[in-house]
């Protein structure tokens, strides 16, 4: 939960423009609902990626339509998939529709003085422009688990069932480079297979299966 001093630390002044950067499941989209739940302010998740997708041409009009509703209903704005804009580059699209949104999205977010919280989520920041640094008022930084945080994470995943004897450090060791979305899925899985099987306890066994498991589905391609 180390994003929750991060969240502190930069204060919940309610005009605020977030940019939360790091690998899938790292917990920024987490950090939104967290950020909404402890304001009290609804939750608005806008996927600009589809938005292109469906409205080709009228993307910017749209855009619009969105930040009205940004001025006019105070809530927390999360610009999920917000990368995968430049990765459409790859997809056909025409490169000058995409930086025109891209520049479109970015003018509103700069102009924009509503009450709303404006977050955009990014994967992948070396896509993105410096300039765009620059609209928001914090970027924020989140990284995949280090061993430590590793084991920590399982044991909380796991705290709500039976456990036999676990070296959560070895786990740890061999689990490196999952993110924290990974290792609740594994726990996850491990809890139920152990209910399928009628057992009563997750076994060490259990967790490191499971957890090789994710590590599989990252190494298939895509
Ligand atoms: N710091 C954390 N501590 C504990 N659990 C976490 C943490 N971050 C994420 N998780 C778990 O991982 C899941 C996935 O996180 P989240 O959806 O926020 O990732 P994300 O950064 O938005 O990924 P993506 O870039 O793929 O959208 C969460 O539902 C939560 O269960
Ligand atoms: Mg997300």
């Amino acid at each position: 939960w180390r994003f929750v001093n991060g969240i502190r630390a930069h204060g919940l002044s309610p005009r605020k423009k977030l940019l939360l950067v790091g690998p899938s499941g790292t917990g920024k989209t987490l950090t939104a609902s967290v950020l909404a739940g402890e304001l009290g302010l609804p939750l608005f998740v806008v996927c600009l990626d589809s938005l292109m997708t469906r409205y080709m041409g009228e993307t910017a009009a749209k855009l619009r339509l969105i930040f009205d509703a940004i001025q006019q209903t105070r809530g927390v704005y999360l610009f999920d998939e917000f990368d995968s804009i430049g990765a459409q580059r790859g997809l056909g699209n025409d490169v000058g529709e995409i930086r025109r949104v891209l520049n479109s999205f970015l003018q509103m977010v700069e102009q924009d003085d509503s009450d709303s919280l404006l977050i955009a989520a990014t994967n992948h920041p070396e896509l993105l422009d410096r300039a765009l640094f620059r609209r928001f008022d914090d970027v924020i930084e989140y990284h995949l688990p280090d061993q430590k945080q590793i084991a920590t994470t399982l044991k909380t995943k796991l705290v709500s069932f039976k456990t036999g004897r676990i070296a959560w450090m070895k786990i740890a060791q061999q689990t490196e480079g999952l993110s924290y979305g990974d290792l609740t899925r594994a726990c996850e899985n491990a809890i139920k297979d152990v209910i399928i099987h009628d057992r009563d306890r997750v076994t060490q066994a259990d967790l490191s299966r499971a957890l090789e498991e994710r590590k599989h589905l990252h190494q298939e391609p895509v």
